[in-house]
């Protein structure tokens, strides 16, 4: 098989729908290039399961992308990111790959003033302690607190972006966060940027607020320049969906994480 070249799109992937964030600022910053987001919506969440588990089911869906000729990875769950990358990077067979907390750890690095970072994501994504370990590696000297957030998911699922419910349960979540007086709050999930206007509620001003679709999408667009694998413009764009469960749910729930339509939606069974 000959080294995927510029034309060829980006490989995305996500447990489920939650990754679209991700895509949805790619298409922003990189307008140019093509993308296939896999999004594995029969086996979702994967924030609940174990490592084995989810060490598994990355290797397959990076398989499954590099069949369909994509030039670059991103893992676009925390989750995986947090406890696959090294199943990711090495099933990857030589393409690059870019993941969330990379990118995540580096932003909250570049602006914390007093260097109190505080964390939230999924349980598996915070038990593995990835953030902590990325954002040491960067700054020994930052303080990093973590806090899980369950129900985020769900709620945000639900479409209960500005609902009390959703308000009194980040109100509990951070509570602990925000007594250590942190001065940057990582948004460790695919789901969160869209709790974004509540969170910045209840938080307050002061806090800044990480998102990891954005970093992840200018991570990757300073990789396919070092690369060399950028688009140039000359192939029209396509953006391609594929899901492991019924399309029908994901293509609702999506076009709230995209902000647009998604157009078709293609099922694969393993
Ligand atoms: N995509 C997952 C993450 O970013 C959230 C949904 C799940 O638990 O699978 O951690």
């Amino acid at each position: 098989m000959s080294a995927p070249g510029k034309h060829c799109p980006i490989g995305v992937f996500d447990s489920g729908v939650g990754g679209l964030t991700v895509v949805r600022a790619l298409m922003e910053r990189l307008p140019l290039e093509s993308i296939v987001y896999f999004g594995d919506t029969a086996r979702v969440p994967y924030g609940v399961k174990s490592v084995a588990t989810i060490e598994q089911y990355s290797a397959q869906i990076v398989d499954l992308l590099r069949r369909r000729g994509v030039k670059m990875l991103i893992v676009a769950c925390n989750t995986m990111a947090a406890v696959a990358l090294s199943t990711v990077r090495a099933r990857a067979a030589g393409l690059p790959a870019i993941d969330v907390i990379e990118a995540g750890a580096r932003a909250a690095i570049a602006g914390a003033r007093r260097g109190r970072i505080g964390v939230i994501g999924t349980p598996t994504t915070i038990n593995s302690n990835a953030y902590a370990r990325r954002i040491h590696a960067l700054d020994s000297g930052a303080r990093v607190y973590s806090q899980a957030c369950p129900l985020f998911v769900p709620l945000v699922e639900e479409g209960w972006l500005d609902h009390p419910v959703t308000r009194l349960t980040a109100q509990e979540y951070l509570r602990p966060v925000l007594a250590e007086n942190v001065d940057s709050l990582v948004l460790g999930c695919t789901h969160y940027p869209l709790l974004k206007p509540l969170l910045r509620d209840v938080v307050g001003e002061g806090v800044r607020l990480i998102d990891s679709a954005l970093t992840t999408a200018e991570l990757a667009a300073a990789n396919l320049q070092e690369t060399g694998l950028a688009a140039t413009g000359e192939e029209p764009v396509s953006y391609r969906y594929i899901v492991t469960d019924v399309p029908l749910r994901f293509q609702t729930i999506g076009e709230r994480f995209l902000g647009r339509s998604l157009g078709e939606v293609e099922r694969v069974d393993w």
